[in-house]
């Protein structure tokens, strides 16, 4: 499953796909709204609406930070609502919202290409020179924070935090209706401290739910915890997390690669809500906080396998019926137990949520080398062409690596991940918080080499 070294491929790949989408500036798409409060003006209905070009796209603010996308009738966002909505398909014209911040944004609006630093000393400011911007982020744990090394790299390398177990449901809902908040707050006032983002990592997931909820039965029961659960989670770190994995992981085939008999996973939430739990999950959600982001995130929707097609079409599916999605997060663990990826691959699955009007994120990023599935070689190529088919793509709005060096992975103790409490040699420093080849690569992708 490797891939072809990239740049050349990718750009012909994407021309072959659209070339002609200037910018994403987007003719086929609906009008793009103003981008102030004041100036949001809908663009005509009718394919014609959209320019193409980063230069004279019409859509939203250049990159990835416009309204979110409207199905057939683009509308102006709500009074106050930070996200007009912009028509898809070319039939319904977006307007600007009244008094939106943002008014209506063309969904495919924005420019282009990436333009890439012409020198950083670190990722971090690789991220935050490219123009448009892309967010570096790591998943932190509590404990790493304890040392001092993991907090110096971490901080001096990202600029966007994921926590890697203490906002889950376990972590912060253990018994019903009774909140802690200790580890959670602390990785977020680190990141404060440090002029970090934060992604707030997960609301609704079936794994690390705590018996309580996994045993409740009936709608009405399942959904008045899910909106507690919400209301709380968001309503505490309110102005302080920014992006949200909303739904985690809903999809399942039979095998971690992404590939057989694609269907919606049984959790409690499909089993007694059915397939609208993520339509509910995301209204009640946009109900705390219309400024944040709304994300959906899973795994093995890297590679052209059942599992991306299932999720692009259940995507699609919210994003005909309105739903208040912002964006798809690609985990992009590659390697054992899940898929292995190619520049090509991701650059393709990228392009086509993006087109959905959608912001896309590389979101848990690691390659494991347990196994030797993944040779060395093929390490270091899929780290630069996967990153380059993000960078290469302004709707494409951060990177996340999932951890900071090898020891600490995830991957080590993961029964099906083939390392056996062995070094999964995953990430991009090593124990002693040296950069590995790995990290290189990484950065060769950031600069555009
Ligand atoms: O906290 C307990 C501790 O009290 C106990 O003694 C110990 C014994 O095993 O377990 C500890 O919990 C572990 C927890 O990580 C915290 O370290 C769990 O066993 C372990 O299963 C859990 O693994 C996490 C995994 O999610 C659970 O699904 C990994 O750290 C975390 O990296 C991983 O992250 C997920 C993302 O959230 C979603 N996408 C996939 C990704 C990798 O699986």
């Amino acid at each position: 499953m490797r891939s072809a070294p990239l740049t050349l491929l990718l750009s012909a790949f994407l021309c072959a796909i659209g070339c002609s989408d200037g910018g994403d500036g987007g003719g086929e798409t609906g009008g793009g709204g103003g981008v102030d409060a004041t100036s949001g003006t809908g663009g005509a209905p009718g394919v014609t609406t959209g320019t193409t070009g980063a230069t004279t796209g019409t859509g939203g603010a250049p990159g990835v930070t416009t309204g979110t996308t409207g199905v057939t009738t683009g509308t102006g966002g709500a009074p106050g609502v930070t996200t007009g909505t912009g028509g898809t398909d070319g039939t319904g014209g977006g307007t600007g919202g009244s008094d939106g911040n943002t008014g209506g944004g063309g969904s495919t609006g924005g420019p282009a290409e990436r333009t890439p630093a012409a020198s950083a000393s670190t990722l971090r400011e690789a991220g935050e020179k490219a123009n448009p911007p892309l967010l570096i982020g790591a998943a932190i744990s509590a404990s790493g924070l304890n040392d001092g090394n993991y907090s110096r790299v971490a901080a001096a390398e990202h600029n966007y935090v994921t926590a890697e177990n203490e906002m889950k449901w376990d972590a912060l809902e253990p018994n019903p209706g009774q909140f802690s908040w200790g580890s959670a707050d602390r990785i977020v006032s680190w990141a404060q401290q440090n002029n970090m983002k934060v992604k707030g990592h997960t609301l609704v997931w079936h794994s690390q739910l705590p018996g309580w909820m996994n045993n409740l039965r009936g709608a009405q029961q399942v959904e008045q915890a899910m909106r507690r659960h919400i209301e709380n989670v968001m309503g505490h770190f309110k102005g302080k997390v920014e992006h949200w994995d909303v739904v985690n992981e809903a999809v399942l085939t039979d095998s971690d690669t992404g590939v057989g008999n694609p269907r919606m996973r049984p959790t409690v939430f499909y089993n007694e809500l059915g397939e609208q739990y993520l339509d509910l999950a995301f209204k009640i959600a946009r109900e705390q906080d219309p400024s944040v982001k709304l994300y959906y995130n899973d795994y093995s929707i890297d590679a052209r396998n059942d599992k991306a097609d299932f999720v692009y079409e259940m995507i699609k599916g919210m994003v005909e019926r309105g739903v208040p999605i912002d964006g798809v997060g690609f985990q992009m663990h590659i390697g054992p137990p899940n898929n292995e990826a190619g520049g090509e691959d991701v650059a393709y699955n990228l392009k086509r949520f993006a087109d959905l009007g959608l912001e896309v994120l590389i979101s848990e990023m690691d390659i494991n080398r347990c196994g030797n599935q993944v040779t060395a070689e093929e390490q270091l190529t899929y780290y630069h062409d996967i990153v380059e088919a993000c960078f290469l793509m302004p709707k494409c709005v951060a990177v996340t690596f999932w951890g900071i060096n090898d020891g600490r992975s995830w991957l080590n103790s993961w029964s099906t991940a083939m390392c056996n409490g062995g070094n999964s040699q995953s990430l991009l420093f090593n124990d002693q918080y040296q950069k590995k080849e790995t990290y290189n690569r990484v950065m060769d992708a950031l600069l555009g080499r």
